[in-house]
């Protein structure tokens, strides 16, 4: 069967194509015709060797796919063969809060495509418990965009607790923001989104959003957020950006607001404004995607409003290189999908 590697190096131009034998599911695992994959920016950091340089060649990149099941292993109860899957990022986390356990054996050591192979592959074969059942409603191009970008965004507004109302801000427009701002319109919040494209806000506005910024023409964005909200301060924010925006979201905070601290966009240092967030008796929260069973509760909210994923591009797996450096250039408006042919 064909899949996807990184041959005997990191970067974007040692992605090719090989033949490999096929993988055979045991005891309590599923075997999975991959039909549809998605690209995050951790597979970037991945791909060019930022996360885990340690990583053996040939490797499989690439964390979120969905497909169907083809065989089930000895014990499988929850899946049959013809069965629509999405995988699970977090194989390990499936319920209750982050925990201890999820960073024992290394970082996320679980996790699909970094350090675990990842899914550009014809076939995988995964416990079914590391898989959840796709929803009806979406095309496997859909779901397959769901187990991070989607996921995060969730996650944010369930730690938040944001309510309908409330006023959000998100940073860009790659998969995470986009999935936070449709989520936050269809639990009634108010958004503001910045962009560093006028084309994009149009985008965005066409999907919901209430207030845009261009933070290329607007370096102080937080002051347009602010004023956006007669100089309350949003609600809620889910930040992305790290070290250049983190700040600006502090000074964007309503007094007791809520920010989740989820991306590295424009690096990881920054010095923090401590005088600010701490008259404002504001709520810091990082967080790492979520658990299978928030991913089921998920999919249990899109259906039932039911919410499209915005898939921006579709990239045979011959174009793998091709997709990705559109990804590192962030060309794309929510989310890039990749399918097998
Ligand atoms: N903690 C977690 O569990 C978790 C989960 C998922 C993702 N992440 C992290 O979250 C970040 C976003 O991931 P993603 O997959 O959604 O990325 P993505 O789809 O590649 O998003 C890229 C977009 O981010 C925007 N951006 C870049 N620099 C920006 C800046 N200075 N200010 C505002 N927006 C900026 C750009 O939007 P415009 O083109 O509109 O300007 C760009 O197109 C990454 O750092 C990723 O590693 C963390």
């Amino acid at each position: 069967m064909k899949s996807i590697q990184l041959r005997d190096s990191f970067g974007i131009d040692s992605l090719a194509l090989a033949d490999v034998p096929w993988p055979k599911p045991g005891p309590g695992e599923i075997l999975i015709k991959v039909n549809a994959a998605s690209l995050n920016y951790r597979d970037l950091l991945v791909v060019d060797g930022v996360f885990f340089p340690n990583l053996e060649f040939p490797f499989v990149p690439v964390s979120d796919a969905a497909g169907q099941v083809e065989q089930v292993g000895f014990g499988v109860t929850q899946f049959k063969p013809g069965d629509r899957v999405t995988t699970h990022f977090i194989q390990d986390w499936e319920d209750g809060p982050f925990s201890h356990a999820l960073l024992s054996s290394g970082y996320l050591a679980s996790s699909l495509g970094g350090p675990r192979p990842g899914i550009l592959s014809e076939y995988v074969v995964l416990p079914e418990r590391g898989v959840v059942p796709t929803p009806s409603y979406l095309s496997d191009e859909e779901a397959a965009t769901l187990p991070i970008a989607a996921l995060t965004a969730w996650e944010s507004f369930r730690l938040g607790s944001l309510k309908a109302g409330q006023t959000l801000l998100v940073q860009g427009t790659g998969g995470v923001s986009i999935f936070a701002l449709q989520i936050a319109k269809a639990l009634g919040a108010r958004v503001i989104i910045t962009s560093s494209s006028d084309d994009k806000l149009r985008r965005a506005t066409k999907l919901g959003a209430d207030f845009t910024v261009n933070y290329k023409t607007n370096p102080d964005w937080w002051q347009s957020a602010k004023a956006a909200t007669d100089g309350l301060g949003v609600d809620h924010v889910v930040d992305v950006g790290g070290q250049d925006t983190l700040n600006q979201a502090i000074k964007a905070l309503k007094p007791g607001g809520f920010i989740s601290v989820i991306g590295i966009l424009t690096g990881v240092e920054c010095k923090f404004d401590v005088l600010t967030f701490l008259r404002g008796n504001m709520r810091l929260q990082s967080l790492s995607v979520g658990s299978r069973q928030s991913f089921a509760e998920m999919n249990r909210f899109l259906e039932e409003h039911q919410l499209h994923p915005v898939v921006d591009a579709v990239f045979p797996w011959s174009e793998s290189q091709e997709a990705f450096r559109d990804l590192k250039a962030g060309k794309h408006f929510g989310k890039l999908v990749l399918r097998p042919s």
